[in-house]
């Protein structure tokens, strides 16, 4: 997403400055053209020579390139060859000076000369963050259109713990993706589904499946970089999911807490995506201790889960967009599209088992898209990553 972007990172003096060594990093591995400009007290934190390597371009600090040649680092044509302009660390001292106009650095000029989306990351110690200065010079940057990239809480430099710690590299690349996206699905309700269940048979044992989580949680990243709000329902995941970016989190283990919370999720939503591999059978009692070994053969019986999509298919609200996904190993397009029918969806998304790099657990999927009204798309491999922005646009085309 940030491939061949340029962007400008300013840093500033803080202990934090070493962080933005490790976005640097993330940022030239995805592509992106970085220059950097660090102010004057930058330098006593962290050197030039290691942000230089890691952006693989000169850094910048001040305006004077070569005095004997009398070559300047011109603000302006930084500013203008800038998509995005980063501030982090962001200081309370640089944080006032954006705030109120001030021009005494090389960073501050390219700041007041850039007419690309700005971003700063404040990183200080707790009582600086909270103070109100700095929290007017926030609102007020705000204002200005600077989008705020939260700080952290945790223990801060001063042995003080609280509010004030720099966003994770990784938190600030979320912030990076949403500036380049378009709004397409703002004031839009999502709920996506994902993840596996597990169904208890005793205090230690379940029965489960293979699902990661990983193409529902990237539905509800992109989603939410497209400016939706998103409700995601999930079941047991090791996969990072991005609190911060999502409206509401449901953590949920068994298929019936799942019912629940999607039903109850449902009801305001604008699109409803089950991404989820939802057990369709549960042990229809659960042992309250652990089952002991007893005999050669042991016998569970279990009962049929509520079919959510099933359900939320019946009672479609007007406009509501419905999207199922359909694992298959045989049969995949009859199966399927048997499914968009009975389950009234508006688009089923069909994965199968066949495909090599593709499906539970893999970081990349090939699907094919079948709607109701016949159309039907296939895609190629991707990184699911990818392809969750592709599943999305297909939802925005059927949006009245
Ligand atoms: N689904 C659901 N509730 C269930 C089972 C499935 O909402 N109890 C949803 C899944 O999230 C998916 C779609 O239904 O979007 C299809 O799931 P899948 O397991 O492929 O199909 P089933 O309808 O369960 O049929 P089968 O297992 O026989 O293929």
């Amino acid at each position: 997403m940030l491939n061949g972007k340029n962007i400008i990172i300013g840093v500033t003096g803080s202990i934090a400055a070493y962080k933005a060594a490790l976005l640097i990093r993330l940022l030239v591995k995805q592509g992106a053209n970085v220059r950097v400009i660090m102010t004057p007290d930058a330098h006593d934190f962290i050197t030039p020579l290691t942000l230089a390597t890691l952006s693989k371009s000169q850094v910048l600090s001040s305006f004077i390139a070569n005095s004997e040649t009398g070559v300047w680092n011109n603000h302006v044509d930084l500013g203008l060859w800038a998509d995005a302009m980063l501030i982090a660390p962001a200081t309370a001292n640089t944080l006032a000076k954006m705030a109120n106009g001030l021009c005494d650095n090389l960073l501050l000029a390219t700041y007041l000369s850039a007419r690309c989306k700005v971003l700063v990351a404040p990183a200080m110690d707790f009582d600086m963050y909270k103070h109100p200065s700095t929290q007017q010079n926030l609102k007020t940057l705000q204002a200005h259109n600077v989008t705020i990239i939260p700080a952290e809480s945790g223990e801060l430099a001063s042995g003080l713990e609280g509010e004030g710690r720099l966003a994770e590299p990784e938190t600030i690349l979320h912030y990076l993706y949403i500036a380049f996206q378009e709004q397409s699905l703002k004031g839009k309700k999502i709920l996506i589904s994902a993840g596996p269940t597990y169904e208890a048979i005793d205090p230690v044992r379940y029965i489960g499946n293979h699902s990661s989580g990983k193409m529902g949680i990237a539905l509800a990243h992109a989603a939410a970089y497209k400016g939706a709000e998103v409700c995601l329902v999930c079941g047991p995941t090791k996969e990072n999911i991005q609190n911060n970016l999502l409206h509401k989190i449901i953590h949920i283990t068994s298929a019936k807490e799942m019912t629940e919370a999607c039903f109850q999720e449902s009801q305001n939503a604008d699109i409803i995506i089950m991404s989820a591999a939802v057990a369709d059978y549960a042990p229809k009692s659960v042992a309250s201790e652990k089952i002991k070994k007893q005999s050669t053969q042991m016998h569970i019986e279990l009962e049929a889960t509520t079919d959510i999509l099933a359900h939320l298919g019946n009672h479609k609200k007007v406009n509501q967009i419905l999207v199922g996904f359909a694992l298959e190993t045989e049969n995949e397009k009859k199966n399927a599209l048997k499914k968009l029918d009975k389950k009234n969806l508006d688009i089923i998304v069909l994965n199968s088992l066949k495909d090599k790099e593709a499906g539970f657990s893999y970081d990349t999927n090939r699907v094919q898209l079948f709607f109701a009204n016949n159309k039907s798309i296939q895609f190629e491999l991707k990184p699911k990553v990818e392809l969750a922005y592709d599943i999305l646009h297909e939802i925005e085309n059927l949006l009245v």
